[in-house]
């Protein structure tokens, strides 16, 4: 792993690099980028640059330094070889008072790279009971407030399934813990929509705009009736789900398979720094 915090690449990546009074750390304040690397270069960085700086606006974070940012990512990246890998960045507000208040301390920049495992093709999903909240003032901000996506994973873990799969307020279909879903029904491909809560996913994104599809929003009970479902997000590309709860579905589907391979095809466009 190799971390460069505030301008500095730390020599040893596990010393202690972040102030115990950080609002990310005490109160979660901050938001963050993951951002898969392709043989030492990132995939889609300025679209990721994008969503960093929407989601520090929405929280209303100080502006984001894109600048230092790549700066950051090209080192953490310099002289290694990586052939699959994540970059992660966090900004938070930075050194602050104990509770919710914000200091007016300088942000905290951080960004991390580490190799990671191919996805496997295919996994199960389980439902959790607990809604995402589309009216709520995160709602669509990637935030370090993750801990409901960590009980909400570790509910599907239990049910042997990768990834949990959540509702919104209104009963629709939303998103997993860190993917985006797409279903397969009346041979149409759908997606919710952004007014669901959803995270605004790059793959989301990239495959409505490279494949196509319809972004509706439509009760969670609608993927009874799909032929196929698939989760999209940075860290498993197009992955096909085999059982949803106790619902076992063909996968990959033909229009997984489909996506899946025009997604390889097109990765390399977006490739670099
Ligand atoms: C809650 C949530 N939804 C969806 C996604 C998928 O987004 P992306 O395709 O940009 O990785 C993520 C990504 O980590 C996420 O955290």
């Amino acid at each position: 792993m190799r971390v460069w915090i505030n301008g500095e690449l730390l020599s040893d990546p596990s010393a202690p690099a972040v102030r115990v009074t950080d609002h990310g750390l005490t109160v979660g304040d901050g938001v963050f980028e993951a951002i898969k690397v392709v043989d030492g270069r990132p995939f889609a960085l300025t679209r990721h640059l994008e969503r960093l700086a929407r989601s520090a606006r929405g929280l209303g974070l100080p502006h984001v330094d894109d600048d230092a940012v790549r700066r950051g990512v090209a080192a953490v990246l310099a002289d290694q070889e990586l052939p699959l890998g994540r970059i992660r960045i966090t900004y938070t507000d930075g050194p602050s008072p104990l509770g919710s208040g914000r200091g007016d301390a300088a942000p905290t920049l951080i960004v991390v790279a580490d190799s990671m495992k191919e996805s496997p093709a295919t996994t199960a999903v389980a439902t959790v009971p607990w809604p995402r909240n589309e009216r709520g003032a995160l709602a669509g901000l990637k935030t370090t407030s993750y801990a409901e996506n960590v009980i909400a994973l570790a509910r599907a873990q239990e049910r042997g399934a990768s990834e949990a799969i959540f509702a919104n307020l209104a009963g629709d279909m939303c998103e997993g813990t860190g993917t985006n879903v797409f279903y397969v029904v009346d041979g149409e491909l759908r997606t919710p929509t952004l007014a669901s809560g959803c995270l605004a996913g790059i793959t989301r994104a990239l495959v409505l705009e490279w494949y196509g599809g319809a972004e509706i929003d439509e009760p969670i009970e609608v993927v009874d009736r799909a032929s196929e479902v698939f989760l999209v997000s940075t860290t498993r590309d197009v992955q096909g789900v085999s059982r949803w709860d106790d619902r076992e579905l063909p996968a990959p589907g033909p229009v997984t398979t489909k996506v899946a391979e025009l997604w390889r095809q097109r990765e390399p466009e977006l490739l670099g720094l």
